[in-house]
C-alpha cells in the first residue's frame, strides 16, 4: 500500500520559493521510487505573510501546519521588512512563532564536510579534515522568548544618571527545558560518536550554572556512558576553528546556539550546504540553515543544495525513510564530485561549463537519485 505523508511548505522570501520548488522536486523523485506519495499544502509565512495578511504568522498557517506530517520551510526576512520599529511586524517573528508554536525546542544543526568542497573553507585542509558534528541548540527558550522591553527613563536611573531611551532582555531557563534538551543531546550523541560538549557561560550568568547542574545530573543518572565536556562559549567560539574535527555533539542555549552553529557552518565554507531540523513533541520543521539572501533572489543562481539536505533530514527523522534520505546523501555528494557547482560553492578552478543554476543543481540531484 502507498504511504501518504502531508507536507506544509513554507516558502517564505527571497529565495524561498526558487529553492522550495527543488526540495519538491526531489520529495517527488523519492515518492515515485519507494512508493510514498507526499501531498503538499503552501503556507504563507514571514515577508510576503506581512504583505497578504498583515502578520507574520497567519493563524491558517499554523492551521496547515499542525495538520501535516511535516513542515518545509525554506527562508524568510529581506530588506523591505527591515525596521527597529519595535511595534512594526518582522518576517522573522513568523519563524520565532511557528517555533514556539509547535513546541519545536530541539533544533539540530549537522555541520559535515563534502570532500569536494574541503577547499572551499578558509582553515587548513587539515583543521577542516573529519569535521562531523551535530549542534543541539535550545530554540524556544531563553533570550528570544524572555519578557522584553523598551521605554524612556525619565528618572534619570541609567549609566551617570542619564536619562533616555532603554531597552531590555531577559534571559531565563527553567529546569524542565534544560532537562529536555539535554536528553535530546545525549540520546544522539549515542548514535554519532558518544560524545557531548555541554556550551555556557557559568563562570557569569545564573542560567548557565542551572544549565551546568541540571546537564550533569541527566547525564549521571541516565548517560554515564556518553562523554560529557563543558566548555564556555567564548572559548568555544575559539575551539570550533582551532580544532572543529574534535566535537561531536554541542549542545547549548538558544542564542549561543545561534551563533556558534553560524561560526560552525562558516568552517565548512559554505552555509548554503547546511540544513537544520527543528523538533518537539508532535510535527517536525525542516530548513535550510542560510537565510533569505534577497540580493540574489528571482535571479535562478540560488545553492537549492541546504533545502534538498533539509528533505534528507526530514525523511529520516519524521518519515523513517532511512534509505530514501541515504539515496538524496549520496546524490548530492556525486554531483559534487563530478563537479557540479551553484554560483556560491564554485572556486578559481571550476571551468564555466560546470556552474548551474538553482533549477539544474535539483535536475542533476533527481537524475542521480
Ligand atoms: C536562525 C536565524 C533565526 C534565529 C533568525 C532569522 C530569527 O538566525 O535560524 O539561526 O536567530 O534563530
Ligand atoms: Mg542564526
Amino acid at each position: 500500500m502507498t504511504a501518504t505523508y502531508k507536507i506544509c511548505l513554507l516558502a517564505g522570501d527571497g529565495i524561498g520559493p526558487e529553492i522550495i520548488a527543488e526540495g519538491v522536486k526531489v520529495l517527488n523523485a523519492v515518492g515515485a521510487k519507494y512508493d510514498t506519495a507526499f501531498e503538499y499544502t503552501d503556507a504563507l509565512i514571514g515577508g510576503i505573510a506581512i504583505d497578504e495578511t498583515g502578520e507574520p504568522l497567519p493563524a491558517a498557517t499554523l492551521d496547515a501546519a499542525r495538520a501535516s506530517d511535516a513542515v518545509l520551510l525554506a527562508a524568510v526576512g529581506g530588506p523591505k521588512w527591515d525596521t527597529t520599529d519595535p511595534n512594526a511586524p518582522r518576517p522573522e517573528q513568523g519563524l520565532l512563532g511557528i517555533r514556539k508554536e509547535l513546541g519545536l525546542y530541539t533544533n539540530l544543526r549537522p555541520v559535515q564536510i563534502f570532500n569536494a568542497l574541503a577547499d572551499a573553507s578558509t582553515l587548513k585542509p587539515e583543521i577542516v579534515d573529519g569535521v562531523d558534528m551535530m549542534i543541539v541548540r535550545e530554540l524556544t527558550g531563553g533570550l528570544y522568548f524572555g519578557m522584553r522591553e523598551r521605554f524612556y527613563d525619565e528618572d534619570g536611573a541609567g549609566p551617570n544618571g542619564t536619562k533616555g531611551q532603554r531597552a531590555y532582555d531577559t534571559l531565563e531557563y527553567s529546569e524542565y527545558e534544560i532537562e529536555r534538551i539535554a536528553r535530546q543531546a545525549f540520546e544522539i550523541a549515542r548514535k554519532r560518536k558518544n560524545k557531548v560538549t555541554s556550551v555556557d557561560k557559568a563562570n557569569v550568568l545564573e542560567t548557565s550554572r542551572l544549565w551546568r547542574e541540571i546537564v550533569h545530573r541527566v547525564h549521571d543518572e541516565a548517560y554515564a556512558d556518553v562523554e560529557l565536556e563543558d566548555l564556555l562559549v567564548d572559548n568555544t567560539a575559539m575551539q570550533l576553528i582551532n580544532r572543529p574535527a574534535d566535537f561531536d555533539v554541542v549542545v547549548t542555549e538558544n542564542m549561543f546556539g545561534d551563533i556558534l552553529s553560524d561560526e560552525a557552518a562558516q568552517i565548512t565554507g559554505s552555509l548554503g550546504m547546511l540544513a537544520s531540523a527543528s523538533m518537539g513533541d508532535g510535527v517536525a520543521l525542516y530548513e535550510p540553515s542560510h537565510g533569505s539572501a534577497p540580493d540574489i533572489a528571482g535571479q535562478g543562481i540560488a545553492n537549492p543544495l541546504a533545502q534538498i539536505l533539509s528533505v534528507e533530514m526530514m525523511l529520516r527523522y519524521s518519515f523513517d525513510m532511512g534509505e530514501a534520505a541515504d539515496d538524496i546523501r549520496r546524490a548530492v555528494t556525486q554531483v559534487l564530485d563530478e563537479g557540479w557547482r551553484t554560483g556560491d560553492i564554485k572556486d578559481a578552478e571550476t571551468p564555466a561549463d560546470k556552474i548551474v543554476g538553482t533549477v539544474a543543481m535539483g535536475d542533476l540531484i533527481v537524475e542521480r537519485l
